[in-house]
């Protein structure tokens, strides 16, 4: 009988569940036998592996999280104790040694990237497209983005209420590093007063003199969305700059993460993105301002029903293509349905807001302003 590996990698979020016992199900059913791998690309280099059975995949279409664990680390950079190591050879070795055909990953751009390299290095393998950013090209969208929006439209439509008691201005960062899709949706959706996305540099004056021009026509409030990833024009530019000149700023190692920590405290953060846009807006319009991060809460929670749907459809479209023997590549939404696509026209893509997309001309035509 044939084997398959299954991982989650990355953030998690709502519908990781429900994708895991889409696939397993489906592959179970074509006779593939399952082993569940713990906390993502770790747990391959770790040799740690658990069989799935039927059972063990029952009733946790609706649970939020990943019963499998998930984590951030990539076999080609793994820290490894003090160290950080290339593990690829060994991360392929363990799944083939275990008998495994296939390998299927759960995740976001990363894990994308990381299942290519381990298809390089001779290990067969299927993704899906996973995380609320909705970055991961070549798929209308990505699990657990439906949930985040609804989740994050909540708590815009919560800090309306109580920016408007208090006739305040309201700053709610949301996540979205690359791609600001979710302060967008949720900003629309919500009906943010200003929506601030890494895609588009933003001017704190214009957003002042648009809260300013709210006052005057009586709107004593105002909601202002703004992605984690947001730049100002002076940091947008240098960061165009960096790219252009190649320059990109070296990770620490653990090792001297670690010491950055002790030398400086755990405690002592810069000023968050959303405290620095309130203290100057505040300082701009004499208005009183609030903030909110959103942070984490965004990622939690039971996946909606669309999540939900979207999930149990592409994780069995993953077990036909298993059981197909069609590797190598990522299943991805197509309208109502699923379809699928070669991983390597993916892997290092991102997919951030075009500015004539029509979330953004919505939100123009209702008098969100843009930065
Ligand atoms: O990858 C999704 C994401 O939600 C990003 O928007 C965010 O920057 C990141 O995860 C933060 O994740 P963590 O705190 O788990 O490293």
């Amino acid at each position: 009988t044939r084997c398959i590996g299954i991982l989650t990698s990355g953030g998690d979020c709502p519908g990781l569940n429900a994708a895991i016992r889409g696939v397993a199900k489906s592959a179970m059913k074509h006779g593939i036998r399952v082993l569940g791998i713990p906390d993502g690309f770790r747990g391959l280099v770790e040799n740690r592996f658990l069989p799935l059975e039927n059972v063990a995949v029952s009733g946790i279409l609706t649970l939020g999280g990943t019963l499998l664990g998930t984590s951030r680390d990539k076999p080609h950079k793994m820290p490894m104790g003090e160290r950080v190591l290339n593990m690829t050879d060994v991360a392929v070795s363990n799944a083939l040694s275990r008998q495994i055909d296939c390998l299927v990953c759960l995740g976001g751009n990363g894990t994308q990237k990381n299942a290519q390299r381990l298809r390089e290095a001779g290990l067969p393998v299927i993704t899906l497209p996973k995380t609320i950013d909705n970055d991961v090209a070549k798929t209308d969208v990505s699990f657990g983005f439906d949930t985040a929006l609804s989740t994050a439209t909540e708590a815009i439509d919560r800090l309306h209420t109580t920016a408007t008691s208090h006739h305040r201005v309201i700053v709610c960062e949301l996540m979205g590093h690359k791609a600001g899709w979710l302060a967008l949706g949720a900003g629309v959706a919500g009906g943010a007063d200003a929506i601030l996305l890494p895609e588009k540099p933003y001017d704190l004056n214009r957003v002042a003199e648009h809260l300013l021009e709210r006052r005057k026509h009586n709107k004593r409030f105002s909601i202002i969305a703004v992605a984690e990833g947001a730049l100002s024009e002076k940091e947008f530019q240098q960061k165009q700059e960096e790219k252009k000149g190649g320059k990109k700023q070296k990770k620490s190692t653990p090792k001297e993460e670690k010491a950055r920590q002790l030398h400086e405290g755990p405690h002592l953060v810069q000023e968050s993105l959303d405290s620095r846009i309130a203290r100057q807006l505040q300082g701009l319009t004499d208005l009183e301002a609030r903030t909110t991060s959103l942070g984490h809460v965004q990622r939690g929670g039971s996946p909606s029903a669309r999540d939900r749907l979207i999930c149990t459809l592409l994780g069995t479209k993953a077990g036909e293509l298993l059981a197909e023997g069609k590797y190598n590549r990522m299943v991805s939404v197509a309208g109502d349905g699923v379809t699928s696509v070669p991983l390597e026209e993916v892997a290092g893509l991102c997919k951030t807001v075009p500015l004539d997309h029509d979330w953004v001309r919505a939100a123009l035509e209702v008098d969100t302003c843009l930065g």
